[in-house]
């Protein structure tokens, strides 16, 4: 028992009820949760409303119950249902129907509970089925049952004895007290995996920037915007909330990723002065152009007029990384790419200076299979007082795991950051 509270004390259960009539037993379960020390939030379903009030749930776990999705109060920030799945360390379904357990395992999200579980990442899902015997045992919903623990949800097999209809057989719902056991010595066995970006903001520049010639033509690069990526959907991944400034590129990123595409080099620079305030960790991936031109047309430049030489005056961009560099505050980290040609570890270390950064990823435009356009990179991580890692070739993906793994790593040896 002592095991169960320390292992409750302030966590965050998601507690989702449905239309079973167990479901009066529900604000004892609360009730249970609390009383561990945990911080308890409810959705449920339209019918569990037949079997319990909203507002027994509310008072006992002093929190607003969710019902439906599309209730105004909820949607202040938007993605209500994503913020409420990252809240969370566990969800908890007691008592889940036969109806919502076929919701479950065929990805429905037709009402707030389902979406929710749609929208679970890293955390585990505990359901709890109470039913009828014959519902339970029914192959329809044994089915349901094996399709919803191939998801990696533990669904935990109902209890046997006196059932609603007077009948006695399996079905019945766990008591409050043995559910708060079971999920205080799961937490405590399984050790949930707290993602390791949770909490934090992440900004990310990423792609080549154009600057525009005329109305129809451009000066950019062969920057493909996958490294960027690739670090954005790890950082989302790993629980971040992230916002991902794009130039022109043909990528897809995650829905709940928060995506600013622009083009040019003063666009992409506006949308970084906009959203760097707020983050915690920038990391500056794009490649963007250093010059743009003076004069663009806004017609497409003829050849009849312009000759047989061309000269386009270019004026220098503002320099996003620079600008973030000078303008960090006490806790936040900067990253900077620097794509060399020669000298690399040089050229490296004097942008990490001129730009006030906390690392800068080297790598070699030369290098076989590894930057503009590959799948592949190879990087040399490079930090203040000569502090330099060589690694590997390795894929776009890995890269942003070893880029994400050192900006934590040094999170954690100086939790002043
Ligand atoms: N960068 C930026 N805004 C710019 C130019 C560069 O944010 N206008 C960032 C890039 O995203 C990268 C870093 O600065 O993280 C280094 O870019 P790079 O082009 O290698 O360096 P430059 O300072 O432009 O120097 P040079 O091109 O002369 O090597």
């Amino acid at each position: 028992m002592v095991a169960m509270k320390e292992s409750l004390q302030g966590k965050k259960i998601l507690l989702a009820i449905t239309g079973s009539i167990s479901a009066y037993k529900a604000p004892l379960l609360v009730r249970e949760f609390v009383k561990a020390g945990a911080e308890v939030r409810i959705v449920m379903t339209e019918s569990a409303q037949k079997f319990v009030t909203p507002l027994a749930l509310q008072n006992t776990s002093k929190n607003k119950v969710i019902i439906d999705m599309f209730d105004d109060s909820i949607q202040e920030r938007g993605s209500w249902h994503i913020h409420l799945a990252q809240w969370c360390d566990c969800m908890v379904i007691a008592p889940c129907s036969a109806t919502t357990l076929a919701r479950i395992a065929h990805g429905f999200a037709d009402n707030a509970l389902t979406a929710l579980v749609l929208a679970l990442s890293d955390v585990p899902c505990y359901i709890f089925p109470a039913m009828d015997t014959d519902m339970w045992l029914h192959p329809a919903t044994q089915n349901n049952c094996d399709i919803v623990r191939s998801f990696g949800y533990h669904i935990i097999e109902p209890a046997h004895g006196e059932l609603a209809s007077g009948l006695i057989g399996i079905g019945r719902m766990h008591e409050p007290t043995e559910i708060v056991c079971l999920i205080a010595q799961k937490l405590q066995t399984e050790k949930v995996r707290i993602p390791a970006l949770k909490g934090k903001k992440v900004l990310i520049t990423a792609g080549p920037t154009y600057e525009r010639l005329d109305a129809v033509r451009f000066i950019g690069n062969f920057s493909s915007g996958k490294m960027g990526f690739a670090l954005a959907e790890y950082a989302r991944n790993n629980g971040a909330e992230v916002i991902l400034i794009s130039g022109p590129v043909a990528l897809k990123a995650s829905t709940t990723i928060h995506r600013i595409d622009v083009e040019s080099a003063e666009q992409m620079f506006v949308a970084v002065c906009d959203n760097f305030p707020s983050v915690d960790i920038a990391i500056f991936a794009a490649a963007v152009a250093d010059y743009t031109p003076l004069h663009p047309a806004t017609h497409k430049m003829k050849k009849e007029h312009l000759g047989e030489t061309l000269s386009v005056s270019l004026k220098q961009t503002q320099d996003s990384l620079a600008w973030a560099g000078k303008n960090k505050k006490h806790g936040q980290y900067i990253v900077g790419f620097a794509l060399e040609t020669e000298n690399d570890l040089e050229q490296g270390k004097g942008k990490l200076k001129r730009k006030q950064c906390d690392m800068i990823v080297v790598n070699n435009a030369l290098t076989k299979d590894s930057g503009f356009g590959s799948d592949n990179n190879t990087i040399t991580i490079v930090k203040k007082n000569d502090d330099i890692s060589p690694f590997p070739h390795l894929s776009k993906s890995e890269c942003a795991k070893v880029i994400f793994e050192s900006i934590i790593n040094d999170y954690a040896s100086n939790e002043e950051l």
